[in-house]
């Protein structure tokens, strides 16, 4: 079975859009994908996220701690999930890469969220996907694309349909130098996809169907990163 991972972006997952009602459609999609590939779902943090981290950094906590709130969220809205999945979900939620990689045999989706602080869920995924040698990685997230630069700030920047791993890295790595598209993957994430050659979909998260021909690897109106 060719293995999937998805890096489900907090802001697709719970941004009070109608949510209850998107979660058990994506399950009844992710459970009949799953009798033809292995899933794994790594679940972001999104607003929720943002709100911990910017009212604990008015409290002065630290980076570390910042991100641990963050990586709680993250765990908080992979555990909606996998409730919405019921049965057809693994129980039990990985609290690292490496064991996520290990439950690869047992059958079932397994969904997670952040792992260790210093990264986000995009780097997650990307690793999690370099440890299983995964088919691909679907990027599902608010964006429906990958853009040269912020379209909502930017109405003429370019639109790819697709581009190569290096293109995508050093569009992000720029990104994080000059307030670019930074948003579109993490940047430690491209670095691992690219060392690995795992090639990336990214998608509007709440089109189904994008979601669908991304995860079966035809053709889909975001971006396909690969090569
Ligand atoms: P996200 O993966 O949702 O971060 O994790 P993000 O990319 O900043 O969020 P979006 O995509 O814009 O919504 C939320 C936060 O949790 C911490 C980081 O602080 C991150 O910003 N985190 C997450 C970790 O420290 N480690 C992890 O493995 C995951």
């Amino acid at each position: 079975m060719d293995k999937i991972v998805i890096s489900l972006g907090g802001s697709v997952l719970v941004p009070d859009e109608g949510d209850a009602k998107y979660l058990r459609k994506l399950a009844w999609l992710l459970i009949e994908m799953s009798k033809e590939f292995q899933i794994y779902i790594v679940c972001g943090g999104g607003r929720i996220a943002r709100y911990y981290i910017s009212t604990g950094r008015e409290l002065d906590f630290r980076k570390e701690e910042l991100d641990n709130l963050g990586i709680a969220v993250t765990r908080l809205n992979a555990t909606m999930l996998l409730l919405a999945l019921g049965d057809d979900a693994m129980p039990a939620m990985p609290r690292s890469e490496e064991e996520a990689a290990r439950l690869i045999e047992d059958g079932g989706i397994i969904v997670m969220g952040g792992t260790t602080t210093g990264h986000t869920t995009d780097a997650v995924a990307a690793r999690v996907a370099e440890l299983i040698k995964a088919k691909r990685i679907v990027n599902a997230t608010s964006v429906d694309a990958a853009y040269s630069a912020d379209p909502k700030e930017f109405p003429d920047a370019r639109r790819y349909a697709s581009m190569t791993l290096k293109q995508l890295y050093d569009l992000v790595d720029k990104g994080v130098h000059e307030a670019g598209p930074s948003t579109v993957f993490d940047r430690l994430g491209a670095e691992i996809a690219l060392r690995a050659g795992i090639p990336i979909y990214i998608i509007n998260g709440r089109d189904l169907d994008e979601m669908e021909n991304a995860i079966i690897g035809k053709d889909i109106k975001g971006t396909i990163v690969k090569g």
